[in-house]
């Protein structure tokens, strides 16, 4: 049966079905709870989130569901880089027409511009969730030691192989294989996210051909035809992020959810634009607009930073232009509104479609 894996067996899941963790803030207790509830696993974007959060969210999402779910951190290696004068009045610059478009006022530089990566550790250790996923790095030895002693199952995320090899090396329990057509960021870590753009189609069989643990394949799936294939790739489970993100308990704001299922959303493309990070999003005027500062742009999170509190205005006030509407390449096969539609129909579509191809 395809929904025996040996991902659904060490993670007590019914079907092989991970839904994607969304950083920035559109990560919801309601969606993970309901995809963890169906049979696969949910998992929350810890991110943006302060120690003191994570420990409210875990406690939210054990309260609504009993069933395994997963908290996911950006690894932060290095210090966090700095702002001088002038790179703070020049993108200062570049921003300053939309704060008056919006009408808000320039925000002042914070302390820090991303959260203390080792206090979110701490706090996810103490809050001990099922699983702990992880993106743009390899977590140190110490956090993964930690995690094993108190149970937790861990995740890394690789966008080529040789950062499958590494991430087996360190001892996670499984990994992702993120193909380029994926929503979000590219979590790339040995080299730079443009140079790591390998497809869905490509990176999945190459993975698991070199790794001993479990691959999980992400990108462009969200059907039960992807599922099938991500399967006979030799994956053991599947990432869905923009489908999920689609549905009414993400927590997406309205204008981006709807967003997906327009024929705009078929039109994504890699941006540094809004994080400093190189993501895939709808085109966006921001997007347009800011290619003419590609080369000059600062690094994440300065340039989340400043993006960040625009994202916030443009929110409450319904507009598209400055999001990060962030899609992946199959988002022209969305249909599904809330999450269990979306689990029984992939269930559904899976089986139907394995039946088809024996026939
Ligand atoms: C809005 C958004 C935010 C995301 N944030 C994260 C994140 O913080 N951490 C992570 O591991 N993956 C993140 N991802 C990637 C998803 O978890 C998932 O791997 C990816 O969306 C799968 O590709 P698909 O969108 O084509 O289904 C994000 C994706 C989207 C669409």
């Amino acid at each position: 049966m395809w929904t025996n894996t040996p991902i659904t067996k060490a993670l007590d899941l019914l079907y092989p079905v991970i839904q994607g963790p969304f950083g920035g803030g559109v990560s919801s207790t309601q969606l993970v709870a309901a995809v963890s509830n169906a049979g696969g696993l949910g998992s929350f974007g810890a991110n943006a989130l302060s120690p003191a959060q994570i420990t409210e969210v875990v406690t939210d999402i054990r309260a609504k569901t009993s069933r395994p779910f997963a908290i996911n951190l950006w690894v932060m290696t290095e210090a966090e880089p700095g702002l001088s004068a002038a790179t703070f009045e020049k993108v200062g610059g570049w921003f300053a027409p939309y704060y008056r478009e919006l009408g808000l006022e320039a925000p002042k530089p914070p302390a820090r511009f991303a959260q203390d990566y080792a206090a979110q550790i701490e706090a996810l250790l103490e809050a001990k969730p099922p699983v702990a996923s992880f993106v743009f790095g390899i977590p140190s030895k110490d956090v993964l030691q930690a995690c094993r002693k108190r149970g937790i199952f861990t995740i890394g995320t690789a966008t080529t192989v040789e950062e499958a090899e590494a991430l087996e090396e360190a001892g996670l329990d499984a990994v992702v294989a993120t193909g380029l057509e994926a929503g979000g960021h590219r979590p790339s870590f040995l080299r730079s996210a443009e140079d790591s753009l390998t497809g869905t189609l490509a990176l999945v069989p190459q993975v698991a051909d070199r790794v001993k643990i479990p691959v999980i394949a992400a990108g462009a799936i969200a059907d039960g035809r992807g599922v099938v294939a991500a399967l006979a790739l030799g994956a053991q489970a599947v990432q869905i992020g923009t489908a999920f993100l689609g549905c009414a308990e993400s927590g997406a704001p309205s204008v981006h959810r709807e967003m997906l299922f327009q024929p705009e959303a078929r039109d994504t493309q890699l941006t540094r634009a809004f994080s400093g990070r190189l993501v895939r999003a709808i085109r966006n005027r921001f997007m347009d607009d800011m290619t003419k500062h590609a080369a000059d742009l600062p690094p994440y999170p300065i340039q989340n930073w400043f993006s960040g509190s625009l994202r916030k205005a443009a929110i409450e006030q319904g507009k598209a232009d400055f999001l990060s509407l962030q899609a992946g390449q199959g988002a022209g096969l969305l249909k599904e509104r809330t999450a269990q539609a979306l689990m029984d129909k992939l269930v559904r579509e899976t089986s139907a479609a394995l039946n088809a191809i024996s026939r």
